[in-house]
């Protein structure tokens, strides 16, 4: 079953196929009872960052679920402004806290720029960061380090200055915004490829061009999606407040066929999302 299946990073660090997805879950209650509800019905692998504000209850979720922490894969992320060596140091502690927890499984560089300055030039302050990631990967207080919504050139910064690639890099990925050119970078690379926002927010979901494939193998038009990204080698990370929703997007075992697999890869753009960047 798809859900205790694993891609292995090429530090040889194992990682569920599919992730919780927390973003714009807010903290309190809603964070809490999603992934509360999400680790019983079979997650072991959610996804965070210190930007979302809602790593306290995802830390007293995992806590009080019972279930042992290396069964767990729990990633966080460096907000986006934080482009200096001592920050990212302070950050990733304040994250560790904040959860609860004693290492982080996954820990990323969550743009290339801030996000209130989408596109400018922060190669040096990258490379700080990364730096300080290494030190703590070095040090035993991460699993694995990454990037994410990453271009290549800005991958290639990183790995020039340090020659340490990242071993993930997370981009917002779904049918019809594969975002070729840094997939085909990061397979060269061996860097996995998580895909967050794999139902493009909610946008897709009932999209009329899906629902005859949806039909034709009895599923929704979400499993479709979710689906997609594992037969391109992705790794999705739905997110969803519905108890009913949260368990379906678990349930993938059925193989979507070369075929339509082509079509979907072919659909072209659909929905408004636009690229951050051209
Ligand atoms: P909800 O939280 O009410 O389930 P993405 O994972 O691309 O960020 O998309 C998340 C959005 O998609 C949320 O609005 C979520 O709403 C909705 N969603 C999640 N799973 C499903 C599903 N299986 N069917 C329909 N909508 C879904």
């Amino acid at each position: 079953m798809v859900k205790n299946e694993f891609y292995t990073l090429y530090n040889g660090v194992t990682i569920p196929k599919i992730g919780f997805g927390t973003w714009q879950v807010a903290e309190g209650e809603e964070a809490y009872n999603s992934v509360t509800y999400a680790l019983k019905v079979g997650y072991r692998h959610i996804d965070t960052a210190h930007a979302y504000g809602n790593e306290a209850s995802v830390g007293r979720a995992i806590a009080d679920s019972g279930i042992d922490r290396k069964d767990i894969f729990v990633t966080t992320k460096l907000p986006s402004h934080i482009k200096d060596y001592q920050g990212t140091i302070q950050h990733f502690n304040q994250s560790l806290t904040s959860l609860g927890l004693e290492y982080i499984d996954l820990y990323l560089i969550h743009a290339p720029w801030p996000w209130s300055d989408i596109g400018t030039d922060c190669t040096q302050g990258n490379i700080q960061a990364w730096k300080a990631m290494i030190e703590l990967y070095n040090a035993g207080k991460i699993r694995s380090i990454g990037v994410s919504n990453f271009h290549p050139a800005d991958m290639q910064v990183l790995i020039d200055a340090t020659g340490v690639v990242p071993m993930v890099n997370q981009i917002r990925y779904f049918i019809g915004n594969t975002q070729p050119a840094i997939v085909d970078y990061c397979n060269q690379h061996n860097i996995l490829i998580q895909a967050y926002s794999p139902l493009a927010t909610g946008e897709i979901v009932n999209n009329e061009q899906l629902q005859p494939l949806a039909q034709k193998y009895g599923v929704t038009v979400a499993k479709i999606c979710l689906r997609y990204c594992l037969q391109k080698g992705t790794l999705p990370l739905p997110k969803s407040t519905n108890e009913g929703r949260i368990a379906q997007n678990l349930e993938l075992d059925f193989t979507i066929d070369q075929a339509d697999m082509t079509f979907l890869d072919n659909i072209g753009r659909i929905g408004k999302i636009k690229p951050y960047r051209s």
